[in-house]
């Protein structure tokens, strides 16, 4: 098979630290199933910060433009809080997807049945639960213009954020929905608040109509976001794919996350529009941060950072039966019993995040046996 550029973009926190059991990873199906990559990594966020004086060169932009798939591990550290907005560490990320115009953010919410007890939720609520949340990552309050903090003549301040959304940024994002739902359970549940917001009632209607032109056979639901944080914990069983905007799918993906135990186990794919050549730029990255409160302390839970290569090898690579391989032996590892702190309940072995990640490159020996 033909060599394929990765770049990876471990962060800040315990970014580094999972990135580290991901590289175990890679090494393995470098020894045992023939991948050939070539590898550039970088530095982003608030250590790209402490080192260039910005969260993101321009340089690794580029790099991210020329890679077959960017893989990225957090950003955010509390060293860069009180600096201006055009200066944090999260930056790089908003910025990596805009520029390459990753729209279509894929958050799967699945409950591996050995974590049924780590859930907050009853078993019977969440046994079985496969949902994916596609959020839409380049448009919406977190670009809208205007946007600022000024000050008012009475000296008072005001912060301002803008929700816009184009018919265009809809569709393209409800499009990838209807097409996941074709090859899943044929559900879509598209979410707004349309009852007090007009990019609320566009987002429906551009929902709607696409679906009676192009995906008549999809089944298709709206639902206002706040009802939709209720039925997710109340029965999230009654969703396929959610279709939804910036903020709300950041707040409901890390609801859903609580789903599966933890937000340590989601892993997440962010993906561009299809090119002429038939390529797309994609990043792939967990749904959680760099939890400062746990960094450097070998406790963070790497499988939401092995399961996001494992999204890479299945939509960037061609690679579904190595995704596969992954998602098995995360699978088993976690039944055989270990248990980083995150996931941790009773009778189980609690371990590190090395040694996690050193069970998972056993258990793909295993299973290539
Ligand atoms: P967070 O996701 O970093 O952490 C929330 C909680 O979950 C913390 O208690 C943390 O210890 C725990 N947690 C997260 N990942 C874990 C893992 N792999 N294993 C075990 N426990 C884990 O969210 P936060 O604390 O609100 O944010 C911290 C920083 O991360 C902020 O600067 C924020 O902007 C940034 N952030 C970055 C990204 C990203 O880079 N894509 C995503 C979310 C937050
Ligand atoms: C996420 C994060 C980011 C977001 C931040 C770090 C900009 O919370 O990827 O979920 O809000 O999109
Ligand atoms: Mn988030």
């Amino acid at each position: 098979s033909e060599t394929k550029k990765l770049l990876v973009l471990p962060g800040d926190g315990i970014g580094p630290e999972v990135m580290r059991e991901v590289a175990k990873v890679v090494q393995w199906l470098q020894a045992a199933r023939g991948l050939k990559l070539d590898i550039a990594e970088e530095l982003v966020g608030g250590a790209s910060l402490a080192k260039h004086g910005v969260p993101i060169r321009d340089e690794v932009i580029a790099l991210a433009k020329e890679a077959d798939a960017v893989l990225f591990g957090s950003v955010g550290d509390p060293a860069w809080a009180h600096v201006g907005f055009d200066r944090r560490p999260e930056v790089a990320i908003l910025r990596l997807r805009s520029e390459l115009e990753l729209f279509a953010n894929l958050r799967p919410a699945k409950v591996f049945d050995a974590l049924i007890d780590a859930s907050t939720l009853k078993p019977d609520v969440v046994r079985g639960l496969d949902i994916m949340i596609v959020r839409e990552t380049v448009g919406g309050i977190y670009f809208g213009e205007p946007r600022g903090i000024e000050t008012l003549p009475d000296g008072s301040r005001r912060g301002v954020n803008t929700e816009v959304y184009t018919t265009g940024e809809i569709e393209r994002v409800a499009r990838v929905a209807f097409d996941l739902a074709r090859v899943r359970r044929n559900r879509v549940t598209s979410i707004e608040k349309c009852n007090v917001m007009e990019s609320g009632l566009l987002w429906k209607e551009v929902v709607t109509d696409l679906r009676q032109r192009v995906y008549p056979d999809v089944e298709l639901t709206h639902m206002l976001a706040d009802n939709c944080a209720m039925q997710l914990v109340r029965n999230p069983l009654q969703f396929d794919v959610l279709v939804t905007g910036n903020l709300f799918g950041d707040l409901l993906s890390d609801l859903a996350a609580m789903l599966t135990g933890s937000l340590g186990m989601l892993p997440s794919a962010t993906l561009g529009a299809e090119q002429a050549d038939g390529k797309r730029h994609a990043l792939y990255e967990p749904i959680h941060g760099s939890a400062p409160d746990i960094a450097g302390k070998g406790i963070a839970n790497p499988l939401a950072q092995i399961l996001s290569f494992a999204m890479l090898l299945r939509y960037s690579f061609d690679r579904e039966a190595d995704a596969v391989l992954i998602e098995t032996a995360v699978s088993n590892v976690l039944a055989s019993g270990l248990r980083t702190a995150d996931i941790m309940s009773e009778g189980m072995a609690r371990v590190g995040t090395s040694v996690m990640g050193d069970a998972v490159v056993k258990e793909l020996g295993k299973l290539a046996g």
